[in-house]
């Protein structure tokens, strides 16, 4: 019987755990608050944000939100970072990524109080991160390493292989699972759209970790029997329902689930846990700037 990993329980446990959290930050007379940035129409940014500003509220978190027109000049999503970074009642602040083309991605990035970078993608953070002193692990591979824990998947010693190397899931998940800690130690390739034969690669895996934006681009066939496949795609597909697609992985998810033992569906697996990490990363953001120790999860 393959294990179908369930994100929402998972995270749910967690976002228990961090009210525990919150309610000490509250006794110091602190409410962690956390700031969104909006410089986009396209209808997932748009979604991602409201399940981000909603699982805040769910939480007792402050959600501020801005959004900006995303022909407005850079500098008005520079001045609101500014404001941002200078309000104490904001403890976290996320630009919804991407911005338009006009704005330069590395200059937002660098923008943001790393303090408040829940996301983790400040250059500090991210030397922080491979230095193997992390602050805020980015979000989403924090979220696979607490599935892959609640699910018993032993990471040290396993050859891992993760494909796609984008900034925001592929290159820190590499470098969280070649850490020398708890939910690392693991031998890990990181493959790409250059990589030549994909195939051989996964399937010699223990752990393949699918974050390359294509959908079904891994099926059975990749997978080596009995190994834990994770899927971070979320792809929306042309299909003949009312809402005129539907959301695929990265994985063929019948096909693999023959061989694997463990899996993660899309949705209801890795989502789930990407926005509770973000709560995670709030708190102890909260928590570091009001100097107030909290128990994380
Ligand atoms: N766009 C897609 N994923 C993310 C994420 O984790 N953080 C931000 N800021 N933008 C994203």
């Amino acid at each position: 019987m393959t294990n179908v990993l369930d994100g929402n329980a998972v995270g749910d446990r967690i976002r228990e755990e961090l009210r525990g959290c919150i309610d000490t930050l509250d006794g110091e007379g602190v409410t962690p608050g956390l700031a969104t940035v909006l410089m986009s129409e396209d209808p997932a940014s748009e979604t991602y944000v409201s399940m981000k500003q909603r699982a805040c509220e769910d939480l007792g978190i402050e959600s501020i939100h801005r959004e900006i027109d995303p022909d407005a000049p850079a500098e008005e999503l520079f001045e609101t970072v500014e404001s941002l970074n200078d309000d104490p009642e904001v403890h976290g602040i996320l630009v919804q990524m991407p911005v338009p083309d006009h704005v330069d991605k590395r200059t937002v990035l660098r923008s943001i109080d790393p303090e408040k970078d829940v996301d983790g993608f400040h250059p500090e953070n991210v030397g922080r991160l491979v230095a193997g002193d992390a602050r805020f692990k980015p979000c989403t591979p924090h979220g696979i390493q607490k599935l892959l824990e609640a699910a018993d998947v032993d990471t040290e010693g396993k050859e891992a292989v993760v494909v796609g190397r984008s900034d925001i899931v592929g290159k820190p998940m590499a470098n969280l699972l070649i850490q020398k800690a708890p939910g690392g130690n693991a031998t890990t390739t990181v493959c790409h759209s250059r990589t030549d034969d994909l195939g051989a690669k996964t399937r010699e895996a223990d752990i393949v970790v699918a974050a390359a934006g294509y959908p079904e681009l891994v099926d059975g066939s990749m997978i080596a029997e009995g190994a834990t496949v994770i899927d971070v795609g979320v792809n929306r597909v042309d299909a003949d329902n009312e809402k005129g697609y539907e959301l695929v992985g990265d994985v063929e998810f019948e096909s693999a689930k023959e061989r694997a033992e463990v899996i993660t569906p899309v949705p209801g697996g890795v989502g789930p846990m990407t926005i509770t990490m973000l709560l995670y990363n709030t708190v102890k953001a909260a928590g570091i700037q009001a100097d107030v120790p909290v128990d994380l999860p």
